[in-house]
């Protein structure tokens, strides 16, 4: 254990534990709803209407509750989908799903910046995984084709806004190749849920897309400032996945009253327009001063910003300067992103002001006074 610590030293590749201080930019509460009084308030009286605080065991066992089963309902409608099912945290709903509806001798085509969930959900499935370069239609076209002669289901995974670079997945695009080649189509809405789409609900339903898709995967940990996730797909999806995903079957329930905050916390996104516009208008600004500044941004088209710095010590000394300037910010490194695309990655929330954003950008000015500039095409869909 030392030597490697020793080595992940080395390649500036150590991570910590750190309490964030300062204007938070490395928070998925994208709504602000994490410190809500209204939500806080939801919260106080879920625990007090629920006759226990505990689950007491799997959903399949003593874990089942009316409230479960309302808040799986009513989220269903507001992801327009026929059912959904409640997962313990976005990653057992990754692993869970992809885990068990694919299978060694299928093909599983992967976006390159897919979450490491999703990831790990293919590579436990057993399925043939092919990484398709980000966002590249053509690149999917071509492997979809390749592979079309040959036996097992075939499946597109994406998430929609991605989380590494805060572009939207060409999902009607996708679409089409999965219509064509006969696949199936997975996609997570972890930071589009809340903030994208009609009220909230996502890219998928911007495009009316939700009934044709095999899974929609709602995350409630970020803008709705809650836990866990909801598979969102027609009924058998929802009965195969009570009957087949492990991370659901062999797993606590989470406690009944955290249903009724996610219920809340969804209410509250859904009427949440000012505060999407608040975040859509800051976001823009803030891309548009850091290119007026020759950074680049990426792809980024959404709340999530990133400032591509190239190496690993780069990106972690631009991190601390603007920490101790007083803004809480990440260096995301490999291998959450491709080797040389080190970056700082800005998360905006609605919290965040006009003038908060005019301070950030002259503080990474400050802290990046030497540093070269990485032309923008170049990390663009690399
Ligand atoms: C795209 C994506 N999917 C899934 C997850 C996992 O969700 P959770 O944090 O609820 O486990 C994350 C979390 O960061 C994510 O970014």
């Amino acid at each position: 254990m030392a030597r490697e610590l020793d080595s992940l030293h080395e390649q500036s590749q150590f991570r910590s534990l750190t309490i964030p201080a300062g204007v938070n930019l490395c928070s998925n509460d994208y709504l602000g709803l994490a410190a809500d009084p209204r939500l806080k308030q939801a919260v106080i009286e879920a625990v007090s209407r629920v006759s226990a605080v505990g689950s007491t065991g799997s959903r399949l066992l003593s874990g089942n509750s009316a409230e479960w089963e309302q808040a799986e309902s009513a989220f269903a409608e507001f992801a327009g989908t026929e059912a959904a099912l409640y997962f313990g945290s976005g990653y057992a709903a990754n692993v869970g799903l992809l885990g068990c509806l694919l299978k060694r001798g299928d093909i599983v085509f992967s976006d390159s910046l897919n979450h490491a969930s999703l990831v790990d959900g293919m590579r436990l499935s057993g399925a043939t995984k092919v990484v398709c370069p980000h966002c590249d239609l053509q690149f999917l076209e071509r492997a979809l084709r390749e592979h079309a002669g040959t036996n097992g289901s075939k499946m597109i995974v994406t998430e929609s806004v991605f989380s590494a670079e805060g572009d939207v997945a060409p999902i009607d695009g996708l679409l089409r190749l999965a219509k064509e080649f006969g696949a199936a189509l997975v996609v997570d809405e972890a930071h589009a849920t809340g903030v994208c789409g009609p009220h909230g609900r996502g890219i998928a339903a911007e495009h009316n897309f939700q009934r044709e898709l095999l899974a929609v995967v709602h995350t409630c940990g970020k803008a709705l400032a809650s836990s866990g996730a909801f598979v969102c797909g027609g009924s058998t999806l929802k009965t195969y996945l009570v009957n087949r995903a492990r991370t659901f079957i062999f797993s606590t329930a989470m406690p009944p009253y955290l249903a009724g905050q996610i219920r809340a916390a969804t209410a509250l996104a859904r009427e949440s327009n000012s505060q999407r516009a608040h975040l859509q208008e800051i976001s823009a600004s803030l891309r548009e001063m850091l290119a007026a500044r020759g950074f680049n941004c990426g792809a980024s088209t959404t709340h999530i910003v990133p400032v591509m710095l190239g190496t690993n010590e780069l990106a972690l000394k631009v991190a601390s300067e603007l920490q101790r300037n007083g803004f809480a910010v990440k260096a995301i490194r490999p291998p959450t992103v491709p080797v040389g695309t080190a970056r700082i990655r800005l998360s905006l929330t609605s919290r965040i002001t006009h003038q908060e954003i005019c301070g950030l950008v002259a503080a990474i000015d400050e802290a990046c006074a030497s540093v070269p500039r990485i032309p923008s095409a170049s990390t663009v869909h690399a």
